[in-house]
């Protein structure tokens, strides 16, 4: 993972059209959408794969708290520089998903791993790993948002599940 998003990070933008980029990307897909549509624009966001920073960055003007993470450290940057181009304080963890719970005790209303993020834990144990540490960052009675869907994905399906409360 690291390897190949440490060298796709200068060009990545290229990947959305100006659309995407003023609107923002995966969290337009249904899953995302319809659970940002129907919780309180006060709620608390965390982009646990935020790249550089696009649906962070669109999240924060639609007036959420956001939070953004990504486990590489030239997409982070991106997103770093993203966020002071556009003046948005948005906190920005560089951590893996594993290891996102010990690196903040911030707790969320919805958890994203968007844009097919997720098929880079690769393996039962990552896997794993990977939904622990994203499910410990949400808040009991939170959610969390693993979408395979990046708009321009072939994979037809989508899901956003509800923790049960004690989570
Ligand atoms: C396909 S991009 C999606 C980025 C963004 N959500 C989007 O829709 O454009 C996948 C992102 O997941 C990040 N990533 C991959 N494995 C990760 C891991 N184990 N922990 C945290 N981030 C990871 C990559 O660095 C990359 O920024």
């Amino acid at each position: 993972m690291a390897d190949a998003y440490e060298t796709l990070a200068a060009d990545y933008d290229w990947l959305f059209d100006d659309d995407a980029l003023a609107d923002g990307g995966a969290i337009n897909q249904p899953a995302a959408a319809r659970l940002l549509q129907r919780i309180s624009r006060t709620s608390a966001v965390l982009d646990a794969a935020c790249g550089t920073g696009i649906d962070a960055a669109v999240l924060a003007r639609r007036g959420f708290t956001v939070w953004a993470a990504d486990g590489s450290d030239a997409m982070a940057e991106g997103a770093a520089a993203r966020f002071r181009r556009e003046r948005l304080a948005i906190p920005l963890l560089r951590r893996r998903w594993p290891d996102l719970p010990a690196a903040t005790g911030e707790r969320f209303d919805v958890v994203l791993c968007t844009g097919n993020a997720l098929v880079h834990a690769t393996g039962r144990a990552a896997m794993v790993q990977a939904l622990t540490g994203l499910r410990r960052m949400a808040r009991p009675g939170g959610h969390v948002v693993v979408d395979p869907v990046t708009g321009r994905s072939f994979m037809p399906s989508a899901r956003s599940s509800r923790l049960p409360a004690g989570w």
